[in-house]
């Protein structure tokens, strides 16, 4: 069942999604992929630290109730996410192609090379877990594996891996990724403020979920082991 929905969704993609906003500038030609191969987490290492007030000492990210400062907004985890996916999110900062002023303003400041040495180095680290809550996340779970033929609603496994390891080129890791930072991208992403998704994949499945869903499945991944 769940194979037919996602044949169905992606047959759907190019006439759903606009064709003039493909959403970002990277394609995955062999040199970009060759490009991001040649990161050399060494290097890396040392241009992260500029990125560690707020991405942790060791990218672990943050979620609000361990800042003292209410105003600075949830920061996610960079710790063992794909290569590709950082250096994906770093370009389409740099570009233009997704908004944040602060990020675009530090991934400008970072050479094509210095892009994937930092991408190598947040790869090679692994991402802490997180004490699991009291919260009911079996509703989110079924989404994950099942998904929802009622809606145009494919299962988040089917891409972001059975346990949410990401996929390559661009399908980011999501286990234990900061609960905040996982809700209020998926609103972004719900809302077209984020709109840097190849095929606006991720906008169609965010405008699917209430955002009671969003809150939960994001709950859900942060917890996931
Ligand atoms: C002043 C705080 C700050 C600094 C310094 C900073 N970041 Fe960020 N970063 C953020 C915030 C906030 C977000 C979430 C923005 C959004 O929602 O688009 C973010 C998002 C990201 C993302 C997207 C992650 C994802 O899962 O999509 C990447 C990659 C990233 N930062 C890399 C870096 C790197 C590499 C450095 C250092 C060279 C750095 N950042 C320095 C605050 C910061
Ligand atoms: C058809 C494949 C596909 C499916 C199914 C899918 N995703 Fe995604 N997801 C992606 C891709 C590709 C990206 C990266 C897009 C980009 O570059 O912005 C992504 C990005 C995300 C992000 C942003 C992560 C970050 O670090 O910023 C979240 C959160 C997310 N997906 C959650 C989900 C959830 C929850 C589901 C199930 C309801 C789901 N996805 C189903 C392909 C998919």
């Amino acid at each position: 069942m769940a194979r037919y929905i996602l044949i169905a969704f992606i047959f759907c993609l190019p006439i759903l999604a606009n064709a003039a906003d493909s959403g970002s500038q990277v394609a995955w030609t062999p040199e970009t992929l060759n490009l991001v191969k040649s990161g050399d987490a060494k290097k890396g290492e040392e241009i992260a630290g500029t990125c560690i007030a707020c991405h942790g000492q060791r990218g672990e990210g943050t979620n609000s109730e361990v800042r003292d400062d209410e105003s600075i907004p949830a920061i996610p985890a960079l710790a063992g996410q794909l290569a590709t996916y950082t250096y994906k999110q770093l370009r389409d900062y740099a570009n233009g192609d997704r908004d944040n002023a602060t990020m675009s303003a530090i991934a400008k400041g970072l050479s094509e090379q210095d892009t994937v040495d930092v991408a190598a180095w947040y790869a090679s680290l692994s991402r802490p877990k997180h004490p699991v809550s009291n919260v009911d996340v079996s509703g989110a779970m079924k989404l994950v594996k099942d998904g929802d033929g009622k809606r145009i609603l494919p299962p988040c496994f089917v891409c972001h891996g059975a346990n949410g390891e990401g996929e390559k080129m661009d399908i980011p890791r999501l286990a234990r990724q900061r609960s905040e930072y996982l809700e209020s991208t998926l609103k972004a992403y719900k809302n077209d403020q984020r709109h840097n998704d190849i095929y606006s994949r991720m906008r169609l499945i965010s405008k699917q979920l209430t955002d009671d869903e969003i809150k939960i499945m994001s709950i859900y991944y942060q917890e996931l082991d």
